[in-house]
Parts: structure tokens; C-alpha cells; sequence
């Protein structure tokens, strides 16, 4: 308490105090998380981010490729995993999705607050609130009251106004340590660092001051290789592969590093240009498209504005892209897969940690490599050549694990090809890893029926005092 009542911190809540006599609505000086305040002021970008309603297709992902279960054994994504839809889902998905479980108070796991952070302008709210350790401190459940309102014009603007800011300040630290500070940069710059606030990789930091704190793993770079060798030198790990028993690293949406590399990266066509171009309405003014989604679906205001391809070929050419990352992922997979049940006959067959750790750093880089290729969703446009080369270091070091657990098995008198359990569906690849999933299920309605009432009845009352 004490160590922060200096002058500044008297200064900002006479300020507050000001603002809230003033307008008599607002929570935080600097946030208001209810897009629907703006909804008349903004008529045209509150509409159009309203109809990202309308893409609402969340295809389960584990049942298109039940691959990604054994490959994720003994973590929250083998359990369930969709592809990604509109920024109106956001909140929704991140409360539905198993991978949240089904706490019902405020100790209970499996997740910890962070969880919350690239979903809601509540989450810049209670930071503003409560600062970066309040914010960060506790499980996913403490913030179920708090985090109410699904991504809208507080994430990516001041306050009421059309300006654009970081409203993150672990996104803000991310920048500045790429050399890339949101006040210095660019309008282009800007517009993409808007939406790498939340499409980038992070993971949770642990350290003396800053605990389950989001962090972007930048401090020697954004390619697969420097992020790589960063959570290497730091011993980082996301969880313990149930099978090989591997130290393993989940890559989450590496979409800004991606894209930074790509044709239109180096030459500033921002994502923005692409995923919210400038439009006419009926009136013939000009504004911009807020309803972030697939660029094809507006061609004429995206690809066709410099480009004069027509979009038959443009299409054409991205399937075409997309087809190649899909076949070398597809090996990558295959390789993975056997890899990961190899090592695990190698560990039953008595094998020891020195002769298992070369294999499991193999194992290791090899699915981060293959993950980071393909998990920001929209590799297959942004930069389909840099998916193809990381793909290609993930099957080539799925493979250097593959000769060395080859001898190893042979050494232990593993008779092979070790077998792999049916796989063939989510359903028996999910029982393959031992996951219950009935239970989990039953779990989850429970929570959806107990707990979220309560989490939107208490939203309520808190914005009724706004
Ligand atoms: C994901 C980020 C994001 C969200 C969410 C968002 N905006 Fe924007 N907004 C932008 C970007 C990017 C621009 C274009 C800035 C530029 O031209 O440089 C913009 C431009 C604007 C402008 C300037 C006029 C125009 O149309 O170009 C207004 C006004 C505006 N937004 C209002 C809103 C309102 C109201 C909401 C919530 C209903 C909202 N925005 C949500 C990113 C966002
Ligand atoms: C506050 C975090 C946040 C910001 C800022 C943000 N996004 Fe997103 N975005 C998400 C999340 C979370 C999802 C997935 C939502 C779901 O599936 O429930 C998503 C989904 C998407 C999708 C998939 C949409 C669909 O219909 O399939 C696209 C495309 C996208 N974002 C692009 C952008 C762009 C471009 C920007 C910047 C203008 C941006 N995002 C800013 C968090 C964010
Ligand atoms: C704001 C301008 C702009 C927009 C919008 C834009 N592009 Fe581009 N695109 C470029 C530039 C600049 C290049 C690089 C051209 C060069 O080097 O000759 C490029 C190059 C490309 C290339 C060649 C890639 C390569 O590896 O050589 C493809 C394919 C492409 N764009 C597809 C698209 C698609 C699809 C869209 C819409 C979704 C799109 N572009 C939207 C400016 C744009
Ligand atoms: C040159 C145009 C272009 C640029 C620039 C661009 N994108 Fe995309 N993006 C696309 C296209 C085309 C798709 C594929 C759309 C589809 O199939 O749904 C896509 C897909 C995505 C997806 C996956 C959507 C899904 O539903 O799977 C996300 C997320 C995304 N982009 C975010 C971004 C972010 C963040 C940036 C900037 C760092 C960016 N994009 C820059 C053209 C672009």
C-alpha cells in the first residue's frame, strides 16, 4: 500500500475521481470494456466488429487429425482443440473449451489467470486496477467475474478515441525488446502491433518478481531458432510428454513472427491491410472494416487494392501453398508420433536418462518446430516458404531421434517396429493416452451450469455501477 502512494498515484486517482464525476459511467481512467458504449458515437466500426458474430465456425481439430492427441499426451490440448473463429467468440470459447476444466472456486486449477489475457479489455481494466502482479496472481477461476466483455475497441484503442494503443504492458515490453516501441513506430507498424498484442508466442514467466506473468519469448529474437535457443537456455518447459516423457514446448500463434518475414512483412503491408481494409459505406464515407476475418471474402478492398491477379488465381495460388505445408506437416506428424512411442518402449525397456536426453532434446525441437510452423493457423497465406523450411528441420530432427532410438531399442533387444495403439479417430487416440474424456465432459456441463450464472450475474452488478 504504502509503496505506492507517491505523488503520481495521488495525481491518477484525483484524476479518476474527475472522470468519474465527470461522465459518471467509466471504471478505469483509461479503459472502458464495453464496446457497446460506442455503439452509436462509432456506428459503422461497432457494427462491423459486431458481425464477427458471424463467424462462427469452430471446426474440432483433434477429430480432423487425431494425430495431435498422442502428440499433445499429458497436456490440456489433447483433451480438446478448435480452430480458431470471430473476436466476438473469445470469452465464450476460452470458458468452454476443456482445456479450462471446471473449477468451482478460487484455488481450483487447472489454469492460472493468464489464460484470460488475449481475450477481453477487461483484462487491461484489472490491470489498470490492480497492477500486473494483482492482475497475474491466482487461477483462471478468480478472474471469472472480472473478465466479462469478449475482445473489443479497448484492446486496440484509447479510450473513446479512434487512436490506436498497446493496451498490454507485457506486449509493450515485447516491443521495446525487438527494438520496435509502439510510440516510435509507424501507422503501419502500428496496425500490426495492434493485433501482435495477443497473435504471437508467449508462454508464463516465473521468476523472482514476476510470477505466471505473460511473456513473448523475444529477448534473442523472433525466428523459430532464437526462441528455440531462449526457452533451452532458461530450461523452460510447458509440460512432460506423457509417452517419451520429454520435456516438452507447446507453440501458441507465432502469427506476427511469421508474417514478419513474409514477402508482405518486409515490405510493411500490414495485417490490417489484408484482415480490415478501408471501406465506402452507402454514403460514400470512407472507414474501416472492423470485421476481422478471411481478406478473401473482401477481395476487391484487399489482395485486389495491389495486386491484379484476379481472385480465382489468387486462391488458386494460396491452396496451392497450403496443400505443401499440409503434406510435409502430415510427415512431420508421422515421424512424431513414432518417435514419441519409440521413446517410451526405450524407457519401459530399462533405458537410462543419459541415454534417453539426446533422443528427448531431438524429440523436443522437432514437435516445437512443427508446431510453430503450423500454429498460427494462417502460415498457409502469411508465409507459406518459412512453414515449409521450419517443416523441414522438424521432420529431419524427428528423424535424427528415430536412428538413435533405432540402435537404443535394438541395444535393449526392443524387438521392432515398436507398435502403435489405434489412432484412427479422436475418440480412440484420446483412450490410447488414457484420458477420460465422460468424466471431463460431465465435468465441464456442470461448470457450465453452476458456475458460469454466477460469473455473468456478478459481471452484471459490478458494470450496473459503472
Ligand atoms: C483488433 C483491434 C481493433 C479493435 C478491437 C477495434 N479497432 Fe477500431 N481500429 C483499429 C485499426 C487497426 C484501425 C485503423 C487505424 C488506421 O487507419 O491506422 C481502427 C480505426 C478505428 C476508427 C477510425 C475511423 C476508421 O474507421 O478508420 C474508429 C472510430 C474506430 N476504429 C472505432 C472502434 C470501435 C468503436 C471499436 C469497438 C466497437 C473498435 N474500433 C475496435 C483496430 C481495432
Ligand atoms: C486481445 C487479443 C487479440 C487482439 C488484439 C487481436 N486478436 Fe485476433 N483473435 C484473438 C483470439 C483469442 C481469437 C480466437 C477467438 C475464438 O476462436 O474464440 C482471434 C481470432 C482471429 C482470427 C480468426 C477469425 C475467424 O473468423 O476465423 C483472425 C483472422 C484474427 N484474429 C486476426 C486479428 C487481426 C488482424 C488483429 C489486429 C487487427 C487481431 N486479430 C487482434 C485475439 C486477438
Ligand atoms: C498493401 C498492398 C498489398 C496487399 C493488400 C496485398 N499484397 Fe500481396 N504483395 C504486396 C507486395 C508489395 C508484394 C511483394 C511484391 C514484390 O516483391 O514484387 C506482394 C507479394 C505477394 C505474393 C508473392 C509472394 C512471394 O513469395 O513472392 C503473393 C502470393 C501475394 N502477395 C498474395 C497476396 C494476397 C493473397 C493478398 C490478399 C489476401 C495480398 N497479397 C494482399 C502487396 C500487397
Ligand atoms: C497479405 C495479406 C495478409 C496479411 C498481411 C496478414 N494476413 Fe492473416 N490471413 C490472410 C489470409 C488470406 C488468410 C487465410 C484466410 C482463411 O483461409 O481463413 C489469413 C489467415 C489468418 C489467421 C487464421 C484465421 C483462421 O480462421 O484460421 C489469423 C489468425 C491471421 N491471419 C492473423 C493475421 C495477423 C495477426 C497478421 C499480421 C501480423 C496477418 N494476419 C497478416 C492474409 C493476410
Amino acid at each position: 500500500m504504502v509503496k505506492n502512494f507517491s505523488r503520481k498515484s495521488i495525481a491518477a486517482s484525483l484524476l479518476m475521481a474527475t472522470s468519474v464525476m465527470a461522465a459518471g459511467t467509466f471504471a478505469s481512467d483509461k479503459t472502458e470494456p464495453r464496446s457497446e458504449v460506442y455503439q452509436n458515437k462509432f456506428k459503422q466500426q461497432y457494427a462491423s466488429w459486431h458481425a464477427t458474430e458471424e463467424s462462427k465456425d469452430n471446426t474440432d481439430l483433434l477429430a480432423a487429425d487425431p494425430n495431435l492427441v498422442v502428440l499433445w499426451a499429458g497436456y490440456g490440448f489433447a483433451k480438446d482443440y478448435r480452430a480458431p473463429r470471430g473476436h466476438m467468440y473469445a470469452v465464450t470459447d476460452v470458458r468452454a473449451t476443456l482445456r479450462t476444466g471446471a473449477p468451482h472456486a478460487a484455488g481450483e486449477g487447472p489454469m492460472p489467470m493468464a489464460c484470460w489475457s488475449c481475450k477481453s479489455p477487461d483484462v487491461p481494466r484489472v490491470i489498470e486496477e490492480q497492477g500486473e502482479d494483482g492482475y497475474f496472481t491466482g487461477k483462471w477461476y478468480k478472474g471469472g467475474e472480472e473478465i466479462s466483455n469478449t475482445i473489443g475497441c479497448s484492446d486496440c484503442h484509447e479510450k473513446g478515441t479512434a487512436k490506436l494503443r498497446i493496451s498490454r504492458p507485457f506486449a509493450e515490453r515485447a516491443f521495446d525488446t525487438i527494438g520496435k516501441p509502439f510510440d516510435k513506430a509507424s501507422r503501419n507498424e502500428k496496425q500490426s502491433l495492434v493485433c501482435s498484442q495477443c497473435h504471437v508466442e508467449y508462454y508464463f514467466e516465473k521468476t523472482e518478481d514476476r510470477n505466471g506473468f505473460v511473456k513473448f519469448p523475444w529477448d534473442d529474437g523472433t525466428s523459430v531458432e532464437a526462441m528455440e535457443n531462449y526457452y533451452d537456455n532458461i530450461h523452460f518447459a510447458d509440460w512432460t510428454h506423457k509417452i517419451s516423457k520429454t520435456p516438452m514446448l507447446k507453440a501458441q500463434h507465432p502469427g506476427y513472427e511469421t508474417w514478419s518475414t513474409s514477402v508482405h512483412g518486409v515490405n510493411n503491408v500490414s495485417c490490417v491491410d489484408c484482415h480490415m481494409p478501408k471501406v465506402t459505406n452507402a454514403e460514400g464515407r470512407k472507414f474501416t472494416d472492423h470485421k476481422v476475418g478471411n481478406p478473401f471474402d473482401r477481395f476487391e478492398d484487399t489482395c485486389a487494392r495491389c495486386h491484379t491477379q484476379s481472385k480465382e488465381f489468387m486462391v488458386g495460388q494460396y491452396e496451392k501453398g497450403k496443400a505443401k505445408v499440409l503434406e510435409l506437416k502430415a510427415a512431420a506428424e508421422t515421424q512424431l508420433v513414432h518417435a514419441h512411442f519409440e521413446a517410451g518402449a526405450a524407457w519401459q525397456a530399462g533405458a537410462t536418462e543419459a541415454e534417453m536426453t539426446p533422443i528427448l532434446e531431438d524429440i523436443r525441437h522437432a514437435q516445437w518446430r512443427w508446431d510453430f510452423s503450423i500454429a498460427s493457423h494462417g502460415v498457409y497465406a502469411h508465409n507459406p516458404t518459412e512453414a515449409l523450411r521450419i517443416l523441414g528441420t522438424a521432420v529431419d530432427k524427428a528423424a535424427s531421434a528415430r536412428i538413435k532410438l533405432a540402435q537404443l531399442l535394438a541395444q535393449k533387444g526392443v524387438k521392432q517396429p515398436v507398435a502403435i495403439p489405434d489412432i484412427s479417430t479422436k475418440a480412440k487416440a484420446q483412450a490410447a493416452i488414457g484420458l477420460d474424456m465422460d468424466q471431463l465432459n460431465a465435468e465441464k456441463e456442470k461448470f457450465k451450469q453452476e458456475v458460469l450464472p454466477k460469473w455473468d450475474a456478478a459481471a452484471k452488478k459490478r458494470e450496473a455501477t459503472y
